[in-house]
């Protein structure tokens, strides 16, 4: 970490710009983030087209993380004592049966729910917002949804109920206002055309951009509409507190995924409330949650979590999810929201003075991820050239949030239409794409100046430069390097 303290020491001179952090910012990550992770992960290394083997720099965080080290212990140990969840009664059935159960806890005290939460377990986001999706549609009412989701926050809801589209603002950022306008022209309606639920994103997928969600939720509670939040981009970076019950800006639903905060064992969390859980039928069923079937096959269920934990679960998935939350919270979320939001800002300010760059950031909404674009280039050659070249991972595409890029894109309503007819006969490559560095609490300073003085380069250099090194396919629009 010294040439770390030097960089870091020479930015701090360079800029009086610089976010201050309360303690110094490379003691923070090699004393406690850089144990927390195997040497292998942070040190993997890449061969570049020059056939250099140089250190892989991620930001692509925002599509999932690479896991803690102490929880692959944990998890080894745990796969030690592997046992039936809730069916033996034999001693490893019992340890992974309290072990799963227990991690039910710590994510409900994680998220500040109240104990009259139910935790289900899914595969992943998507997955738990299409289990609630399917409850909620046997429920009378229709959905609000904004038009800067993603999309597992906006299919699971169009194709199963009806759904309102709340347009936000040109830029993607919400008016408080404009929704409450929705809510009264829905309010004295009758009940199958009144707005139920609410769902909105914690935080963008693509800009970062975080809605006021507790004062929507707070608007929804007054309009007597439940809240849903999709914070699986918030939850790893920052305090999600779902609040009391009582309190009227309290979140009724969140969902969020294992594999983006550290734990990537295939588990996504769906937490409501449990009268909503148990005034709807499980939308699974078969074994394992339910207690009885008759001989005229009438169903007996439970009025618990196992209603809705259908099969074998994936105990090692929870448990990993849970000891997750436990690091995390002995980092200090605060710590690692001001740890992030350091290396964020510094590579922001820089990337931005950078001729040619041009970074799509709402207002002054700077999260945990910088969407840009470099002048003449298509984003996903630019990705390429990252991995290919420098070693850095990024993403480049549309991030499965089609609306809000279009907006920031300014696509039109022709050129909708005309991308449309293009996917219908097979062509992809013209779907508007943008570039993204997401950040995660691994990342340090070294990487942010890397990843700046690249593309610094390739803006420098321009787009003729590359093209007989790369070619891109006429279909898909994916370039790859020219074998020569
Ligand atoms: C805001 C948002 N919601 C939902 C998802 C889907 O998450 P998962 O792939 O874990 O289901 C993503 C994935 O990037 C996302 O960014």
């Amino acid at each position: 970490m010294t040439e770390l303290l030097a960089l870091g020491a020479k930015q701090k001179q360079e800029s009086t710009q610089l976010p201050l952090f309360a303690e110094n910012l490379d003691s923070f990550w090699d004393k406690e983030i850089r144990p927390l992770f195997t040497d292998e992960s942070l040190c993997f290394k890449v061969k570049t087209r020059n056939g250099n083997h140089i250190k892989y720099v991620n930001l692509d965080n925002g599509a999932t993380t690479t896991p803690f080290a102490t929880l692959k212990q944990h998890v080894d140990e745990m796969l030690d004592t592997y046992g039936s969840v809730h069916r033996g009664s034999g001693q490893k059935s019992i340890i992974t049966t309290r072990e799963y159960d227990a991690s039910r806890d710590v994510i409900r005290e994680f998220v500040g729910s109240s104990s009259q939460n139910y935790v289900i377990f899914a595969k992943n986001t998507t997955e738990a917002i299409n289990g609630a999706a399917t409850l909620w549609a046997k429920k009378p009412g229709k959905i609000l949804v904004s038009d800067i989701e993603h999309s597992s926050n906006l299919l699971p809801w169009v194709t199963r109920d009806e759904v309102v589209q709340y347009r936000t603002q040109p830029d993607g950022s919400v008016s408080v206002a404009e929704i409450e306008d929705i809510f009264k022209a829905h309010e004295n309606r009758p009940e199958a055309e009144r707005i139920k639920l609410l769902t909105i994103t914690g935080a963008s997928t693509i800009t970062g951009y975080r809605p006021p969600i507790y004062e929507i939720a707070a608007l929804a509670h007054r309009y007597r509409a439940k809240m849903f939040a999709d914070v699986c981009q918030l939850i790893q970076h920052e305090r999600v507190d779902m609040r009391a019950d009582d309190d009227p800006c309290h979140l009724d639903f969140v969902a969020f995924s294992g594999h983006k905060m550290y734990a990537p064992y295939g588990t996504g969390v769906l937490l409501g409330p449990k009268e909503f859980f148990d005034s709807s039928y499980p939308y699974q069923i078969g074994g394992g949650n339910l207690p009885y079937i008759t001989r005229n096959l009438e169903i007996k269920r439970f009025y618990t979590e196992r209603a809705h934990d259908p099969g074998t679960p994936n105990a090692m998935g929870a448990i990993a999810i849970a000891k997750a939350i436990q690091i995390i919270e002995a980092l200090g979320r605060d710590r690692i929201a001001e740890y992030e939001h350091s290396l964020v800002e510094f590579t922001y300010t820089r990337l931005k003075l950078i001729p040619g760059v041009k970074v799509h950031i709402p207002g002054d909404n700077l999260a945990h991820v910088i969407p840009f674009d470099i002048n003449g280039f298509d984003g996903r050659l630019v990705a390429e050239i990252l991995a290919q070249e420098y070693g850095i991972g990024v993403r480049a595409g549309a991030f499965c949030t089609y609306e809000y890029i279009r907006k920031l894109k300014n696509i039109s309503d022709e050129q909708d239409c005309e991308i449309a007819k293009q996917v219908e006969s097979g062509i992809t490559r013209n779907i508007p794409s943008i570039i993204r560095a997401s950040f995660a609490v691994y990342n340090t300073l070294e990487d942010c100046d890397r990843f700046i003085d690249a593309i610094s380069e390739i803006a420098r250099n321009g787009l003729d430069h590359y093209l007989p090194n790369y070619k891109q396919d006429e279909t898909t629009g994916v370039w790859s390097v020219i074998d020569k």
